[in-house]
C-alpha cells in the first residue's frame, strides 16, 4: 500500500442558510487519506457525512459556505476553477452513492451511460474502445453476460446489480479516489456483503483509495482500514479499525459499537476482517 497522502482535508467547515441563521453541518473537521487506503466516515443521520463528501467533490447546493481547505494530491481544490474541477470530478475522484435507482437514468441503456462517462473526460477515444472500456468495466465488477447486459435499461437489473453498474461507472475512468456515500445502505443483507466484497477487490486490484461513509459501523468495519466517527459535525475519534473496535475511546463511538446491528450478531467480525 502506498503511503504517500492523497487527500488531505483541514479545519472543513460547511455552513448551509444564509442571513443570519447558519446551520453548521460540518464544523471544522480534519483527516486524510493515504494511497490505496480506506477511511471509514461514520456517524448517525443529521452528522455531516454526506455534506462533507458533497464538499470534497464541490457539489454542494449554492448558497452553502464551505471553509477550511481540501488537498487531492497536494492541490488544493477549493481554488480550482470549476472546469479544472470537473475534470477531476469523475476521474481523479469518484463517487457512488445510496440509490442506484435514482443516480441512473431510466430510459438510457446502462452500457450507453457507462459509455458517456467515459467519454466526458476522454473525447479523443473511438466508439469501438470506448464500448469495449464499458464492457471491461462491467466484468470487473462481476455483472455477467456483459455483452447483452449492455444493451438492457436500468429496470431490467436487480438492485445490487444497478449499485454494480454505478460502480463500473465510478471506476471505468480508474480513478484514485472513490467517495462511497451509504452504496450498501438500500440493499439487503447479503446483497450488502457483495458489495462491499466487491469494493475490497477492487481496491486490492487497482489500489484504489477510498473514503467510505455509512451510518452503520458494522458495515464501515468489514471495509475500512482507519475510522473516523462523526457527531454534529464533528469528528470525536479517529483511529486504525482494529484499534477503535479494541478500544473506543469516545462514549459516542461506544454507543455506536453498541447499536451496530450485524455486530451484536457477531463480534467477531470486524476484528476477523482486518
Ligand atoms: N442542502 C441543505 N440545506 C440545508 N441543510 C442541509 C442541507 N443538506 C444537509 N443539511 C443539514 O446538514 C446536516 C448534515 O446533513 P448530512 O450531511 O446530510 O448528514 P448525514 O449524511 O450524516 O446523514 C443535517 O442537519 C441536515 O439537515
Ligand atoms: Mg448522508
Amino acid at each position: 500500500m502506498g503511503s504517500e497522502v492523497l487527500l488531505e482535508v483541514k479545519d472543513l467547515s460547511v455552513g448551509f442558510g444564509g442571513q443570519g441563521v447558519v446551520h453548521h453541518a460540518v464544523r471544522g473537521i480534519s483527516f486524510e487519506i493515504r494511497a490505496g487506503e480506506t477511511l471509514g466516515l461514520v456517524g448517525e443521520s443529521g452528522s455531516g457525512k454526506s455534506a462533507t463528501s458533497l464538499a470534497l467533490l464541490r457539489l454542494l447546493p449554492e448558497g452553502a459556505r464551505v471553509g477550511g481547505t481540501i488537498r487531492f494530491d497536494g492541490e488544493d481544490l477549493l481554488a480550482l476553477p470549476e472546469e479544472a474541477m470537473r475534470r477531476r470530478r469523475g476521474r481523479e475522484i469518484a463517487m457512488i452513492f445510496q440509490e442506484p435507482m435514482t443516480a441512473l437514468n431510466p430510459v438510457m441503456r446502462v452500457g450507453t451511460q457507462i459509455a458517456e462517462a467515459v467519454e466526458a473526460h476522454h473525447p479523443e477515444m473511438g466508439r469501438k474502445a470506448v464500448w469495449a472500456r464499458v464492457l471491461e468495466a462491467m466484468e470487473e465488477v462481476g455483472l455477467p453476460e456483459v455483452e447483452r447486459r449492455a444493451k438492457d435499461y436500468p429496470h431490467q437489473f436487480s438492485g445490487g446489480q444497478r449499485q454494480r453498474i454505478l460502480i463500473a461507472m465510478a471506476i471505468v475512468n480508474r480513478p484514485r479516489l472513490l467517495i462511497a456515500d451509504e452504496p450498501t445502505t438500500a440493499l439487503d443483507v447479503t446483497v450488502q456483503a457483495q458489495i462491499l466484497e466487491l469494493l475490497r477487490e477492487l481496491r486490492r486490484e487497482h489500489g484504489l483509495a477510498m473514503l467510505f461513509i455509512s451510518h452503520d459501523l458494522a458495515v464501515v468495519s468489514q471495509v475500512a482500514d482507519r475510522v473516523a466517527v462523526m457527531q454534529r459535525g464533528e469528528i470525536v475519534e479517529q483511529a486504525e479499525a482494529g484499534t477503535l473496535f479494541r478500544e473506543p475511546q469516545h462514549a459516542y463511538t461506544r454507543r455506536l459499537l453498541a447499536s451496530a446491528p450485524t455486530m451484536t450478531t457477531n463480534r467477531e467480525l470486524p476484528l476477523a476482517t482486518i
